[in-house]
C-alpha cells in the first residue's frame, strides 16, 4: 500500500446516511490506494454489512480491557467482530475531552496491535507549542511513550497520523512543506528508536484536508495518504480525495 485515506466521522452518521454515502461511492480495487472508513461503533454492523469489501473498516477507539464490567466500553474483540482492520487511537479530541494520556494510548495501541488491527496513532502540537517552538520535542514524546521497541518493527502492523491540533476542523491546513518535515521526522524518530531500514511505516496527514489541498500534500515525499473529518462526510469529496492519491500513485 502506497496510499491510505482514511475517513473519520466523528460523532457523525445515521442508517439513512449511510445507505445514501454507500451508494456514491464507486471505487476499483487498488492494492497501493486503500479506502477505509470510521464510523461510530454502533454504526459498524451497517458499514461492514453494506459497504464493498474493498473499503476497509475502522473504529475511533477501543477499551484497554478484553471484556467484563467496563460500562459503555467496546474491546478489540467486539471490533474483529465486524471485521475492522484499523482503529485511531490518541486522537487529540479524545486526549483533551477524554482525557487520554500517552500511558493510556499506550496499552490501546499495544492491545490493538496484539488483537491484530491495525492502530492509528495520532499525533500533533498544539498552536501554542508550535509557536514556542517545541513541536518535534512533543511529537517524539508522543511516539516513544507509545510505540515501544518491542513493537517498532511490526510497521507494517500501525500507522502513524499526524494532525497539528490547530489544523482540525478549521479550514487551516499545514502547508505540504510544513506538514512533510514533521513526517520526516516522525520517520527519523523510529529510525532513531530502532526502526530497521527495511520497515517502512504508512504516515498519513490530518486537519482540514480536502480535494483541494489533497493533490499537494500526496505529492510530498513522506506523506502517504490522510485522515479526513469534515470532507469524509461527503461521499463525492471523500471520492474524489480517493482518486487525487490513485492519480498520484500512477503518475
Ligand atoms: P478534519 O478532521 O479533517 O475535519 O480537520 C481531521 C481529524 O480530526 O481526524
Amino acid at each position: 500500500m502506497n496510499y491510505l485515506i482514511a475517513a473519520n466521522w466523528k460523532m457523525n452518521g445515521s442508517k439513512e446516511f449511510i445507505e445514501s454515502y454507500l451508494s456514491a461511492i464507486n471505487i476499483e480495487d487498488n492494492p497501493d490506494v486503500k479506502m477505509l472508513i470510521c464510523p461510530p461503533d454502533c454504526y459498524l454492523n451497517d458499514i461492514n454489512s453494506n459497504a464493498p469489501t474493498i473499503i476497509s473498516r475502522g473504529a475511533q477507539n477501543l477499551s484497554t480491557s478484553s471484556e467484563g464490567a467496563y460500562t459503555g466500553e467496546v474491546s478489540s474483540e467486539m471490533l474483529i467482530d465486524h471485521s475492522v482492520e484499523y482503529v485511531i487511537v490518541g486522537h487529540s479530541e479524545r486526549r483533551e475531552y477524554h482525557n487520554e494520556t500517552n500511558d493510556l494510548v499506550a496499552i490501546k495501541f499495544k492491545r490493538s496491535i496484539e488483537a491484530n488491527i491495525k492502530p492509528i496513532l495520532c499525533v500533533g502540537e498544539s498552536l501554542e507549542q508550535r509557536q514556542r517552538g517545541e513541536t518535534f520535542d512533543h511529537i517524539r514524546d508522543q511516539i516513544e511513550s507509545v510505540i515501544k521497541k518491542d513493537m517498532i518493527n511490526k510497521s507494517d502492523r500501525y500507522v502513524i497520523a499526524y494532525e497539528p491540533i490547530w489544523a482540525i476542523g478549521t479550514g487551516e491546513t499545514a502547508t505540504p512543506d510544513m506538514a512533510n518535515e514533521v513526517h520526516v521526522f516522525i520517520n527519523q524518530t523510529l529510525y532513531d528508536n530502532g526502526l530497521t531500514q527495511d520497515n517502512n511505516v504508512i504516515i498519513i496527514y490530518g486537519g482540514s484536508v480536502n480535494s483541494n489541498n489533497a493533490s499537494d500534500l500526496f505529492k510530498m515525499s513522506h506523506i502517504n495518504g490522510a485522515l479526513i473529518g469534515g470532507a469524509s462526510l461527503d461521499a463525492y469529496e471523500f471520492t474524489k480525495i480517493y482518486n487525487v492519491a490513485e492519480e498520484i500513485n500512477n503518475e
